[in-house]
């Protein structure tokens, strides 16, 4: 059984990976902003009981990174893996229109959140058994990519984020730590629109057999839902 401390679990790929997490048996804290409209999870808590703990967290907000740390630690002295799944994407972005609020926004909650829920966590992942962190990216971040025009701050920050989980690999790989980048595909969520080839289902079964299959000596890795490799 694996603890898993997921953020973004209300809707999309989060909630998804809390389904299929909570289906094969492992323990799972799904971080929401606001736990009592998390209509879904609250459906998946009343079916699984305690192995499902809703965290409120807000990843823009230290005082609620630190408040959620505290209260997964309530439960468990350990966690296995840390998948920092929370993003944002702002459409229709054009030179000429952009605005200094808005790439903040995007930057603060996919680059600056995850750097600061991987600090508030990373004792609880230590303690962890065969530990993992997980940094949900975009092949919109990969710079040997073609990017789409109109999503020019994400596109950025998914490239800083990728950048940051380097960077980190050298600090967590002494305390046992494998991390990596994965792209989840293009998905049929809020975000991905319907119009995405694969659902949250396809993708996150997916990325499971990814990840159950990671050892230390994939840490650094840029990787997509089928296992490929993806160019920086
Ligand atoms: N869908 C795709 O095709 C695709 C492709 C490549 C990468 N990705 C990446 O996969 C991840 C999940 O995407 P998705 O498609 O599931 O997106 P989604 O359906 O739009 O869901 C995004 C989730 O992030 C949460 N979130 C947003 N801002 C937050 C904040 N400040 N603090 C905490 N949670 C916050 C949302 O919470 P609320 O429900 O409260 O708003 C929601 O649960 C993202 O990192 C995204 O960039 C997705």
């Amino acid at each position: 059984m694996k603890r898993v401390f997921i953020t973004g679990a209300n809707r999309g790929i989060g909630l998804e990976f809390v389904r299929q997490l909570l289906e094969r048996g492992d323990q799972v804290f799904a971080g929401v902003r606001n736990p009592d409209a998390a209509t879904s999870l609250r459906r998946l808590s009343a079916q699984h009981h305690d192995q499902v703990i809703p965290v409120r967290i807000d990843v823009t907000d230290t005082g609620s990174i630190k408040a959620a740390r505290s209260a997964v630690s309530i439960h468990t002295n350990a966690l296995d893996w840390l998948i920092n799944n929370a993003g944002i994407l702002q459409r229709g972005e054009r030179l000429g229109e952009f605005d200094a609020a808005m790439f903040n926004r995007t930057f603060q909650v996919n680059v600056t959140g995850p750097a600061l829920v991987t600090q508030a966590f990373v004792d609880l992942l230590g303690a962890g058994e065969q530990p993992l962190l997980v940094n949900m990216t975009s092949q919109l971040g990969s710079l040997a990519r073609k990017s789409s025009a109109s999503t020019h701050s994400y596109s950025a920050s998914k490239a800083a984020l990728n950048m940051l989980t380097r960077t980190l690999t050298y600090e967590l790989k002494p305390m046992g730590i494998t991390t990596v980048m994965m792209h989840p595909g293009w998905v049929q969520t809020d975000m991905g629109g319907d119009n995405a080839n694969l659902t949250a289902s396809e993708a996150v079964a997916g990325m499971l057999n990814v990840l159950d299959r990671l050892t230390p000596a994939d840490t650094g890795s840029f990787l997509q839902y089928d296992g490929q490799r993806l160019p920086w």
